[in-house]
């Protein structure tokens, strides 16, 4: 299986799938700035799951040792962190989960990207990469509890199709989701966005709400 690394790895976010990849048996490398977060990260998982096949290393490292990259920073960070990381994650398929929300006035927004989505401007700062977008709609509370069952859909989108259709056989590798083909990068700006309107909706009705494509 394809090993992952996970850039911004020490998150909840990137912990959360990182915890699903491993035990779908993916080898998931946690990346992180500071090595030994890195570790601390990876620890935590394997408390929540021993034995699952997850190590934390510094950002760059874990790029160039992985065959696929998350990307899995906040939006403000993502430029400079792409710009660095770029000549380890050339050739490589590059899946960004970065959702551009801001809450200055307490509400989640989504924020303008003027290249039309973060998975936009990632494929536009690397042109030798396969980017695509994905894993915007699970909530990093539920990754992280692995007897919990995941719902919803997983929109994937990408310019290049075999990148879009790997995505979407990582997705279903996590039980119970489903990957569904959401077209070119021009689409991820609609499943971004869409996230700042789940979490309203989260804490208006204090449930956990998810996407579910009906009719195909
Ligand atoms: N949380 C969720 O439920 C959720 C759901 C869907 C999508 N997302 C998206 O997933 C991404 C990660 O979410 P998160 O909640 O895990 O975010 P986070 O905790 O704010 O950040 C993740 C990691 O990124 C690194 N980081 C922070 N600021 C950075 C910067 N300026 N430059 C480079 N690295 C930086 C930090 O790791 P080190 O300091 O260890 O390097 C941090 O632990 C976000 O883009 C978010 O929109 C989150």
């Amino acid at each position: 299986m394809p090993t992952i690394a996970i850039i911004g790895g020490s998150g909840p976010e990137g912990r959360g799938l990182g915890l699903r990849f491993a035990i779908a048996g993916h080898p998931v490398i946690l990346g992180s700035r500071d090595a030994q977060r890195a570790r601390e990260a990876a620890d935590g998982l394997l408390a929540i799951h021993a034995g699952i096949p997850v190590s934390g290393a510094m950002n760059a490292d874990a790029a160039s040792r992985a065959d696929w990259v998350v990307l899995s920073v906040p939006y403000e960070g993502l430029r400079s962190t792409v710009t660095d990381l770029a000549p380890s994650l050339a050739g490589k398929m590059v899946i960004s989960v970065v959702a551009p929300i801001n809450f200055t006035d307490g509400n989640p927004r989504p924020v303008l990207v003027p290249e039309g989505s973060a998975a936009a401007l990632t494929q536009s700062l690397l042109p030798e990469s396969k980017v695509t977008s994905a894993f915007h709609n699970l909530s990093a509370r539920e990754l992280l509890k692995p007897d919990e069952m995941l719902h919803g859909d997983i929109i994937v989108n990408g310019d290049d199709r075999d990148a879009r259709l790997a995505t979407m056989r990582l997705a279903e590798d996590v039980k119970s989701l489903r990957g569904v083909d959401g077209g070119p990068l021009a689409n991820a700006r609609c499943v971004e966005e869409f996230t700042s309107l789940l979490l309203y909706i989260n804490r208006t009705y204090k449930k956990r709400s998810t996407v579910k494509i009906l009719g195909i």
